[in-house]
């Protein structure tokens, strides 16, 4: 039932600060015709909730190759290099042709929308063609989306087989993207995004167009930065730069920028992202494969860079955030307590360096609506109504309550433990789009 329009009673659960839950029991939202929470208060409403559930906020990821979501759990051997090249270049290739993206794209869009993910920020392929179909398909599934064609045509580490034209063509069919997206009559909740694959695979002469299609348009931008001990490397030994500071040389590092990955940044790097307002899309499951290290998130957030957390398909095999959240909570307690038992306590991990489910949740939620400079991941008069109705009882589902009564306590059990069966209904701008009741 679409909630446009209405003033919907229950139990609304969000963390608009870092490391806070906030309760809002019996409130009343009030909606506009769009969608756009207008009130939050008490008393009459026009829809209430059934008793035991709970509303959330919808998830952002902050980090999705679209295009990879058929190699979901598999190709996970090889070092980053090597997987791009042996893997994943030759199925992103295959979306040349709509007949093979279509469904693919289809069936990743709902499956994120059953997940809780309301927001998503993808990666696309170098095809405007099939970059365009998967931006109508996010329209057409009303999912908020931000779409970005992947610009590589460096013919050094390209294939043929898969590569922009020029640095002209690359530039020229960002730009027709950009025209296209915003044509749309989407409302706004479906945008273009710059994206550069990352440094490796750009010529300089596509970096720059790039940047100053930025600095044009105004629109989001996204790319790979410092992800691996070789990614980091790359830049190093080609500019004598970080990726940080080349891309902000570029022109590619604003307030709507997200890095993904960013696990090498040098506290410069840190410093000089937060001096422009951009983000980190932090991928704790896709970095256990691919990075080489663990993001030191609480450091990045002390800092005072915005963070949010990505997924990575198909880096990270799992197509939920969820997992995410749960995943950076384990990869924080790992860097603080460090890996290798053959070190001493006090040489093994780095301290102040853990995070609780709350910040994990935020990250999740309101931290990546900040990331994007968007209105969404709380409820707050002025945000968009993008949530979930979580179902703690449903016997198929994996959440397990016995005789709790604290939201608090409960709300822990269901990020620990919620699956998909206990999504039982997904709003997007107050317009249901999904769940399983
Ligand atoms: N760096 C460049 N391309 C990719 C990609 O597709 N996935 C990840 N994880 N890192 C990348
Ligand atoms: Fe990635």
């Amino acid at each position: 039932m679409t909630l446009r329009g209405r003033r919907v009673k229950g139990r609304f659960i969000h963390a608009p600060q870092s490391g806070e839950i906030e309760v809002l029991d019996d409130a009343v939202l009030t909606l506009d015709a769009e969608g756009t929470i207008t009130a939050i208060g008490t008393g009459e409403a026009d829809v209430v909730l059934p008793e035991g559930t709970l509303v959330l906020p919808g998830f952002v990821d902050l980090h999705i190759h679209a295009p990879q979501y058929p190699q979901l759990g598999q190709a996970l051997d090889a070092p980053l290099e090597v997987w791009l090249g042996k893997y994943t270049f030759p199925l992103e290739a295959r979306y040349a042709d709509l007949d093979f993206a279509r469904p693919r794209y289809e069936t990743l869009v709902k499956d994120l929308i059953s997940n809780g993910t309301t927001t998503a920020l993808y990666f696309a392929t170098a095809h405007l063609e099939a970059t365009k179909l998967l931006a109508d398909i996010c329209l057409a599934a009303g999912q908020r989306a931000l779409v970005g064609k992947v610009v590589m045509d460096d013919p050094n580490s390209c294939p043929e087989y898969y590569r922009d034209a020029s640095p002209e063509v690359a530039v020229a069919e960002t730009r027709a993207l950009i025209d296209y997206v915003r044509g749309l009559a989407s409302d706004g909740r479906v945008l273009p995004v710059i994206t550069p694959r990352f440094i490796p695979s750009c010529t300089d002469a596509a970096l720059r167009g790039l940047g100053t299609l930025a600095t044009e348009c105004g629109c989001h931008v996204q790319t790979h930065a410092s992800e691996s001990d070789w990614a980091h490397g790359y830049a190093l030994q080609r500019y004598g730069k970080t990726d940080t500071e080349a891309l902000d040389g570029f022109g590619l590092l604003t307030r709507k920028t997200v890095l993904a990955h960013a696990n090498f940044l040098t506290d410069p790097d840190m410093d000089r992202i937060a001096a422009r307002g951009g983000a980190v899309a932090h991928c704790p499951i896709s970095n256990m494969y691919f990075a080489n290290s663990v993001f030191p998130l609480r450091h990045a957030l002390e800092k005072g860079v915005h963070v949010g957390l990505g997924t990575d398909i198909s880096g990270g095999p799992i197509a939920s955030l969820w997992d995410a959240a749960r995943g950076a909570v384990q990869a924080s307690r790992l860097l603080e307590g460090g890996v290798d038992p053959k070190l001493p306590a006090d040489k093994r991990g780095r301290t102040n360096s853990r995070i609780d489910i709350a910040t994990a949740f935020h990250l999740a939620t309101a931290g990546g609506g900040q990331a994007l400079d968007l209105p969404v991941g709380c409820f707050a008069v002025g945000q968009k109504f993008d949530a979930m109705l979580i179902d703690p009882r449903v016997a198929a589902g994996t959440i397990r309550l016995f005789s709790e009564t604290d939201p608090v306590a409960i709300f822990e059990k269901v990020l620990y433990t919620a699956s998909r069966p206990n999504i039982a209904a997904v709003w997007i701008d107050g317009r249901r789009v999904g769940g399983a009741a």
